[in-house]
């Protein structure tokens, strides 16, 4: 049966003044709005219990096994405010099937496209004050995820799970918008493997990533490009987006092979170039790919992309053997993609594949 999360209102919401003084600075991922949608799971009832109900805490049992052994999934898509103050979301039908990939390989349980849809909608509909415009590329990030609520600290498939919404009005995820970025190169570490959960969206990725990602700050990088740590060639993806390097007239990206996330907006990227007449080759991208592309100069451009990031023009690379400048940051085509899947994310340009879902 299908979910309806009925409303039960924050007795205490924000003022309009309040979210006006978020909105205007925003950053990531630090306010929260007032209500979250909320479903829990048990093996013998199915989904029950639906609500959007005030954002707060969870009472977990200290033996909860999320907590012990990670058995976790999440999501990230936004809410876009357009000009004519209606709302919309960016292809939410796409995180409710890549959630449902993710829940089978951590062994949490699959949710209706049109629940997990719901959830979001619910929300921002109940929440749409929080929702800023569109000035500074702000949007209202939406964060579902699903976690193992069982108590028992035996490892096994959890018999009960949540499922939860929350928003939080944000910028994008690097602060100066497009403002290129540089990011370190590592082999020494590795987020995923063959026959690993690279291609799920689960929080033990992130918490793998952490290590490298320190490591990167301090050679003054915000993100960090993975190679393959075994043959220690193949380029994969960053802690938290894909990655684009454009060459010769065409956009190369590391195919999906398992190891990276399957990004949508990597997969958005692809149409939008294909749109805009620029090819993508999907396929294994070496080390010498990249390191010798950018050195010969046959690599112009490259940026990393992904929902909370939108698409970052990359400065350079730097890895222990030395940096790769690009030397076009902020080049051309990265800019004309990145204006194009913007404007129709903000209702600026005609949205062709139907990609957009009205809420407000
Ligand atoms: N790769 C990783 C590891 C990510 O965490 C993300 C962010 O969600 C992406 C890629 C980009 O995916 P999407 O464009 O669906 O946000
Ligand atoms: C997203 O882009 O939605 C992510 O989950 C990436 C994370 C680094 C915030």
């Amino acid at each position: 049966m299908a979910l309806e999360f009925p409303l039960t209102p924050n007795p205490s919401p924000k003022s309009d003044a309040e979210i006006a003084a978020i909105h205007a600075n925003p950053g990531f991922g630090t306010h929260f709005s007032d209500h979250m949608s909320v479903t829990t799971w048990h093996q013998d009832q199915g989904w029950v219990a639906d609500g959007v109900v005030p954002y707060g805490p969870f009472q977990i049992n200290p033996a909860c096994a999320v907590l012990h052994y990670a058995q976790e999934i999440f999501e990230g898509l936004k809410a876009y405010r357009h000009a004519d103050g209606s709302i919309w979301l960016f292809r939410p039908d796409e995180n409710a099937k890549r959630m449902n990939k993710s829940a089978e390989r951590l062994v949490l349980p699959q949710l209706d496209e049109a629940d997990f849809i719901k959830a979001c909608t619910r929300l921002v509909e109940t929440d749409a004050r929080w929702v800023p415009d569109a000035a500074g590329e702000r949007s209202l990030y939406l964060r579902p995820f699903m976690f193992a609520s069982e108590d028992y600290v035996g490892v096994r498939p959890s018999p009960s799970a949540v499922f939860c919404v929350i928003g939080s009005p944000v910028a994008p995820y690097f602060a100066g918008g497009v403002k290129p970025v540089d990011i370190w190169v590592t082999a020494d570490y590795a987020r995923a493997g063959i026959g690993g959960t690279g291609f799920a969206k689960c929080g033990g990725n992130y918490a793998a990533s952490l290590l490298p990602q320190v490591e990167g700050s301090e050679h003054g990088c915000s993100q960090v490009l993975y190679i393959e740590s075994v043959g220690k060639d193949q380029v994969e993806e960053l802690g938290g987006m894909n990655v684009f390097l454009y060459r010769d007239g065409k956009l190369l990206t590391p195919a999906l092979d398992g190891m990276i996330l399957d990004g949508i907006t990597r997969k958005s990227v692809i149409q939008v170039a294909a749109d805009l007449g620029i090819e993508t080759e999907e396929r294994r991208l070496t080390a010498a790919d990249l390191f010798d592309g950018i050195a010969s100069g046959a690599v112009q451009e490259a940026f990393a992309c992904g929902t909370a990031a939108v698409m970052s023009p990359v400065n350079s690379f730097k890895s222990r053997h030395g940096v790769w400048q690009l030397p076009q940051p902020a080049g051309p085509v990265t800019l004309k993609l990145r204006e194009r899947l913007i404007d129709i994310q903000y209702g600026r340009a005609e949205d062709t594949h139907g990609w957009m879902l009205r809420v407000v």
